[in-house]
């Protein structure tokens, strides 16, 4: 059982990380922006009330997001915890968390923020491939698929997001310092942040995120016997 928010702008690796954790320490990957484009794509009430936010490279507004994240954190197989990817991203979306998990009796983890600087942020996103079918992540440059374009794990035709256009991306970036950042110190303050160096390479990474999540385990174990 462990429950883990990554947070870190746009393109710091999020998704990346939350795929890998759902497969090395078997929690789901929950990302409320994929959860967003599923909507969309199957135009959904919510899915319409969302896309011209998303489109701008503005939040979706805190109502809408805590209602569907409400519903998703319900669903079965969260029980067992998560790692939570774009969620929560306003102090209002962290506090609404927080009060539900201390309704349930439950806590956090841990929260990673993943430091990527904005010049390779940008590079990142510019080569960046999506699956629309398993959401699989790819990068052109340095991940690229085995086949060119078609996804590894299911076979589907990559594409490229809506909202990766360079005036999107930049939106995406201010709102991210302006309305995402201030929870650092939020979580900083309730000593739950892990800061780590999101450049190092993917496995890396995930190694070191593992470190964390998994002696955050091994302590909580402990501390039952
Ligand atoms: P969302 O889908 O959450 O986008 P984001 O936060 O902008 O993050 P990204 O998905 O762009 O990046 P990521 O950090 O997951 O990086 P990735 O792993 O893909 O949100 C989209 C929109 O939905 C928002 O703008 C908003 O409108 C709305 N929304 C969503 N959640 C919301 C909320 N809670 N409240 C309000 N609105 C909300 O990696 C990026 C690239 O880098 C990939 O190509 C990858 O292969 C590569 N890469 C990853 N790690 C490495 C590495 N270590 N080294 C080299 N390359 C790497």
């Amino acid at each position: 059982m462990m429950r883990v928010v990554l947070l870190g702008p746009p393109g710091s690796g999020k998704g990346t990380q939350a795929s890998a954790l759902e497969r090395r320490e078997g929690i789901p990957h929950i990302a409320s922006g994929d959860l967003l484009r599923a909507n969309v794509r199957e135009n959904t009430g919510l899915g319409r009330q969302a896309k011209p936010y998303m489109d701008r490279g503005e939040l979706v507004p805190d109502d809408l997001i805590l209602e569907m994240m409400a519903k998703r954190l319900s669903e079965p197989d969260a029980q067992k915890g998560y790692a939570l990817d774009g969620f929560p991203r306003t102090v209002a979306q962290a506090e609404a968390l927080g009060e539900r998990l201390e309704g349930l009796g439950q806590r956090l983890d841990a929260v990673i923020y993943l430091e990527v600087p904005g010049a390779e942020i940008l590079r990142r996103l510019s080569g960046r491939r999506v699956c629309p079918s398993c959401n699989a992540i790819y990068q052109m440059d340095t991940m690229p698929p085995k086949k060119d374009e078609i996804c590894d794990r299911c076979g589907t035709a990559l594409v490229q997001r809506d909202d990766e256009k360079p005036d999107v991306v930049g939106r995406r970036l201010q709102v991210y310092a302006e309305q995402t950042e201030p929870l650092l110190q939020y979580y900083r303050k309730e000593g739950l942040l892990h800061e780590i160096n999101g450049t190092i390479g993917v496995d890396n990474v995930l190694a070191a995120i593992s470190g964390i999540v998994e002696g955050k385990a091994a302590s909580r174990e402990e501390q039952c016997l």
